[in-house]
């Protein structure tokens, strides 16, 4: 990681929308918990003011909630050395986005590719949430003077906002007040794609649940998954420079890269020239290895959520002891009378 002026602080968020898949897992979660165990002070937050830019149901809200906390936990982050909480128990993230839509541009909103694909045609009638989105999203990380963020790669130009917001917030008021954040955007799986469409990203929002793996199905929804999964007639190659205009073999690779912890130059290393009907099966087998002790411990502290609402509430707590001060401070650098 690289230095900043600020002491060295992790902070990532998913939304507890819909169920968490592979994406979320290779992309963020699992590298969530190697950043944890590198010693750093790690935040990570289920982001439930953001999910309801777009309708959800309370009761499903509710329950993504506490199942998106039982993946972070079963994925092995670990509430005592992370600091794990959803977003509305924390308020000052929300009071720090209401400053950041006052240092945000219009302009610089309307240009967010996410804002475009997920308003769509029908812009006049997305929630105003929407268009702020990645105002609070700035406010979570820079409510903790957050270093680094580790997120996929569909994150990064949320990422590069939240730097202009920063910049601007301190060139304004004329201060070194919020660190200019280092996304972290890394290893072999940063962009996991459709399993039906090579060049569209894994999605909670794809209609067709075939194109994405959940880390709650079991291990013959895997495999029916894997097996069904697009490719094209081709043996696999030896080296990386061959999947390049075949985005549906490079993703299967990526994912088994990613999941077994090695390159994709590694892997083609193993299995370069074997054929599809070869290769899935291996892929199926490490998956269901990897993805089912996940699921079946999200299943187990499914089972208990008094215990899970305790853990946020705790976590809530150690992460509000961070964000009050920055609040504090923030509120006094604008001119607010306390
Ligand atoms: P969300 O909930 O859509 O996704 C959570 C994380 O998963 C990553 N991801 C993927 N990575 C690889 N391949 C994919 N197909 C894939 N799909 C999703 C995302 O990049 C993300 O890291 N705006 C964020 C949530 C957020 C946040 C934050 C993140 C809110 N505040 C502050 C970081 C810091 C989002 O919608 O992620």
């Amino acid at each position: 990681m690289s230095e900043t002026a600020f002491q060295p602080r992790v902070f990532s968020g998913i939304q507890p929308s819909g169920d968490l898949h592979l994406g979320n897992y290779l992309g963020a979660l699992k590298r969530f918990v190697t950043m944890q165990d590198q010693g750093i002070e790690t935040i990570y937050c289920m982001v439930d003011l953001h999910a309801i830019t777009v309708w959800q149901d309370p009761t499903d809200l509710r329950n993504a909630t506490r199942e998106l906390a039982a993946g972070f936990i079963a994925a092995g982050l670990d509430p005592e050395k992370s600091i794990l909480f959803n977003q509305s128990q924390v308020p000052e993230h929300a009071q720090l986005a209401w400053i950041f839509n006052c240092v945000a541009r219009m302009g610089w909103m309307q240009r967010m590719t996410q804002w475009k694909d997920k308003a769509g045609k029908n812009a006049q009638n997305a929630s105003l949430g929407l268009f702020a989105y990645p105002s609070l999203m700035a406010a979570d990380i820079l409510i903790y003077h957050a270093t680094h963020v580790p997120v996929g790669d569909d994150q990064k130009q949320h990422l590069e906002l939240t730097r202009d917001i920063a910049m601007k917030f301190n060139h304004d008021y004329k201060v070194d007040f919020f660190p200019v954040t280092e996304p972290v955007i890394e290893g072999a799986a940063t962009r996991v794609m459709s399993l039906r469409d090579g060049s569209k990203k894994m999605s909670k929002s794809d209609p067709s649940a075939a194109s994405r793996i959940n880390m709650t199905d079991d291990a013959d929804t895997i495999a029916k998954k894997i097996r069904k999964a697009k490719t094209d007639p081709e043996a696999l190659p030896s080296e990386a420079k061959g999947l390049e205009e075949r985005p549906e073999a490079r993703n299967l690779v990526n994912i088994y890269a990613a999941l077994s912890e090695t390159s994709v130059d590694d892997v083609l290393r193993d299995v370069g020239g074997k054929q599809f009907s070869e290769f899935k099966p291996m892929l199926s087998e490490l998956a269901v290895e990897k993805l089912a002790p996940i699921s079946g411990e999200m299943a187990r502290l499914m089972q208990d959520t008094s215990e899970i609402d305790a853990i946020l509430h705790r976590g809530s707590e150690r992460a509000r002891a961070i964000a009050a001060p920055i609040l504090e401070q923030t509120y006094e650098i604008v001119g607010m009378v306390r």
